[in-house]
């Protein structure tokens, strides 16, 4: 196996909580010790609830949020021994909302040169001619450099934050939600767009979603979080095939197509996601666990490998163990 190109050993973050009652003292894990490892040219897609901590792992692969515990590093540095500009040229992210992250008053061509302004890269005639090779790339015409964000759609928009998050010329891109923001017909493309990138310049992506269809076709390998924690990962044709873990049993049956408007799919699992304040003791997913056992609330699952999955549950589902057999 080649080294990886992203590698992320048990990281922790916790955040000091001070709301309420719990004034002082009180925290909260955001992420708890998760491990993953994307080789280069890999997909990896994290799916999970929302507040099951994505976008703080993410902010964490690209070292805008120190990890409290654990080590990240990419083609084998380690992030915290990397200057800004290291990291800019190894990983960047696109984010969800295209509407928010593009500067209202700066024209395309300004938003994608950004990126080279910040780092003192080239001449502003070089810059102008890379982000004119950039627009290109994600297939927006060369008229739309003198326009205005306003006057882009937001599968356009979402475009041009790929454009300016490719400048660098990064192997590595963190996408969290990319298409959570956009309407059902454009999310498609938008999702065509990134496994063409992937295909021409040997792309390395970490694609985040609450929405497991997003991920179900461009990812080779699907982490599935719960409370912070990785419990089920595997290769994305295993995970779908053969689930073990029954949070990524009821993930798979409630994915919708494509998820209209980017809300929450119903996972029927009744109860509403714990608070990560007060964590259930034992497995984290057992109030809610369709296939609970006593034991479930006081041991906490490790992630064993199974199959060609590692999961975490005391009892993992076999394969085709939906219903229970007939009695002979
Ligand atoms: N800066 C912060 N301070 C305190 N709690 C935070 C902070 N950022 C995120 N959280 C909490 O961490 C948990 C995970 O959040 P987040 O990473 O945004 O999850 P997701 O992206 O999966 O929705 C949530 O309970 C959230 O409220
Ligand atoms: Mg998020």
């Amino acid at each position: 196996m080649s080294a990886a190109m992203l590698d992320i050993r048990d990281v922790s973050k916790v955040f000091p909580i001070s709301r309420g009652m719990f004034r002082g003292g009180a925290k909260l894990t955001a992420v708890g010790g998760v491990s993953l490892s994307v080789a280069p040219g890999e997909v990896l897609g994290i799916v999970g609830e929302s507040g099951c901590g994505k976008t703080t792992l993410s902010q964490i692969m690209l070292g805008l949020l120190p990890p409290t515990t654990g080590e990240v590093t990419i083609d084998g540095q380690p992030l915290k021994s990397l200057g800004r500009l290291d990291i800019a040229r190894r990983v960047q992210p696109i984010f969800q909302d295209p509407y928010s992250s593009l500067n209202p008053r700066q024209t395309i061509q300004e938003i994608v040169s950004v990126p080279l302004v910040v780092h003192g890269i080239g001449s502003s005639a070089e810059r102008a001619k890379q982000a004119a090779a950039m627009l290109d790339l994600v297939g927006l015409p060369a008229r739309f450099l003198d326009r205005l964000p306003s006057q882009l759609s937001g599968g356009q928009r979402q475009r041009v934050a790929i454009a300016r998050a490719l400048i660098l010329k990064p192997r590595l891109l963190i996408c969290d939600e990319p298409t959570s923001a956009l309407d059902v017909s454009i999310q498609a493309q938008v999702l065509n767009l990134l496994a063409d990138l992937r295909r021409e310049l040997g792309l390395t992506f970490v694609v985040i979603s609450h929405n497991l269809s997003v991920v179900e076709y461009f990812a080779d390998r699907i982490a599935v979080m719960y409370l912070g924690r990785v419990v089920e990962e595997g290769p994305s044709a295993a995970i779908f095939a053969n689930p073990h873990h029954p949070y990524t049993r009821a993930l798979i049956d409630s994915a919708l197509p494509i998820d209209p408007g980017g809300g929450i799919p119903e996972l029927g699992l009744g109860q509403a996601f714990p608070d990560p304040i007060n964590p259930p003791p034992g497995c984290a997913f057992n109030p809610r666990c369709p296939a609970v056992r006593p034991d479930c609330a006081s041991r906490m699952p490790r992630l064993d490998a199974q199959g060609e999955s590692r999961v975490a549950c005391l009892y993992p589902l076999e394969r085709g163990a939906v219903a229970a057999p007939a009695s002979a």
